[in-house]
């Protein structure tokens, strides 16, 4: 028995069933070059955040002080508002202080104007959660099954007390999956059938389309800005933290009345709202940078052979000993890249989730080839 007593062994006693369903977690070892960073483009590291940051540290401080509501609300926060919003071609943005909290408090703040919720069977758990939080009937579709969703329509009669029919919640690119959404299909069922599309851009912004802007500008499409929210992140190939919803300026107001973790959290300090203003600037000066991450993704997935789409993100899948072997061999060469196991994904799918960061090198994806080669042959 230990000091504590029994709260620590009913602890240790969780852990052990955790490690025997293999859902226990341990934090990865550092020093080894992750290949599954967010970092897409290498903006963590660029001059450029890096100055924004300190001057903004230097001029105000290192805290917020509070939330938005109260006595965080830096004017910074109103021009990275703009920035996003102008750079995903959208009317008006919210900004949270992680991408977590953009999901939950989105999805909560616009259920309330729907009577059912349609949710991809893959959508990341933060939108997972905050559909839970929100109490609303949700129907799980399965991945990227936007005839389902029709169907199901068509089967249900439309008895709704709300002023919005329902609301579709979905991934443009996906996480795990590195795949897209079928975003014109979904945005035409929002508009015909009088429902609300959320998307979560996450993984897209800064990677999808000629410019970075995402999901929509790969796909061709102008989103409907009456019927469409784009929620993201600032901290994947943007390089810094904090979270986004862009918007009609409407559903803004709404949120930053019915968005808890607007409401109820202490906003991004000046140094971040600065850094993460400069990674837009700097994405809106060098859009060739996407081409070149564009490129160089398409070069590791011809040596992969895994060309059946362009995103960075790349799911390597197959027996479990020749994913623990890749692992193994990439390790030997200085590199992590964690297997990704349930509940993270689905129960079956396990993969070492591979994505494409800048700078990269050709004899990168030289020894990443190598490495599978090898854990296949042996
Ligand atoms: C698809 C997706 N949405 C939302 C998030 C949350 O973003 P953040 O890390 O800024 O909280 C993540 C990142 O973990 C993600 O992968």
């Amino acid at each position: 028995m230990d000091r504590d007593g029994t709260y620590t062994v009913a602890a240790r006693k969780r852990l052990d069933s955790l490690e025997q369903e293999g859902r226990r977690k341990f934090l990865p070892i550092t020093g080894r070059l992750s290949l599954s960073s967010n970092d897409y483009l290498g903006f963590s590291k660029h001059p450029r955040l890096a100055e924004a940051a300190a001057h903004a540290l230097k001029d105000h401080g290192t805290g917020s002080t509070g939330s938005r509501l109260l006595s965080g609300n830096h004017p910074l926060n109103r021009d990275l508002e703009s920035a996003i919003a102008h750079f995903k071609r959208g009317q008006a943005a919210t900004v949270f202080t992680t991408g977590y909290q953009a999901n939950l408090s989105t999805v909560v703040a616009l259920s309330d104007l729907v009577t059912i919720c349609y949710s991809d069977a893959l959508n990341h758990a933060s939108l997972v959660d905050g559909l839970r939080l929100a109490g609303r009937k949700t129907v799980v579709f399965p991945h990227n099954d936007w005839a389902f969703i029709e169907a199901d329509l068509d089967r249900r009669t439309d008895s709704r007390k709300t002023p919005l029919r329902f609301m579709i919640v979905t991934e443009s690119l996906f996480s795990m999956e590195g795949d897209m959404a079928p975003l014109s299909e979904l945005s035409r069922i929002a508009s015909r059938r009088d429902g609300l599309l959320l998307v979560d851009e996450a993984h897209a912004t800064g990677t999808l389309g000629k410019t970075g802007r995402g999901g929509f500008e790969a796909q061709g499409l102008d989103p409907d800005t009456s019927r469409t929210l784009l929620t993201g992140t600032f901290s994947k190939a943007l390089g810094g933290l904090g979270g986004f919803t862009v918007s009609h300026p409407a559903f803004r107001d709404l949120l930053i009345s019915r968005g808890r973790g607007f409401v109820y959290s202490t906003a991004l300090p000046p140094s971040v709202l600065a850094s993460n203003l400069a990674a837009i600037e700097l994405l809106s000066d060098n859009p060739s940078i996407v081409g070149h991450l564009q490129n160089t993704t398409l070069a590791l997935r011809t040596r992969l052979r895994l060309t059946e789409n362009d995103s960075p993100i790349l799911p390597i899948r197959g027996p479990m000993d020749v994913l623990f072997r890749f692992q193994k061999n990439l390790e030997e060469n200085s590199f992590s890249a964690p297997l990704i196991r349930p509940p993270t994904v689905p129960e079956g799918t396990e993969r070492i989730r591979l994505s494409v960061c800048l700078p990269w090198s050709g004899g990168q994806t030289e020894t990443i080839g190598t490495a599978w080669d090898r854990a296949v042959r042996s």
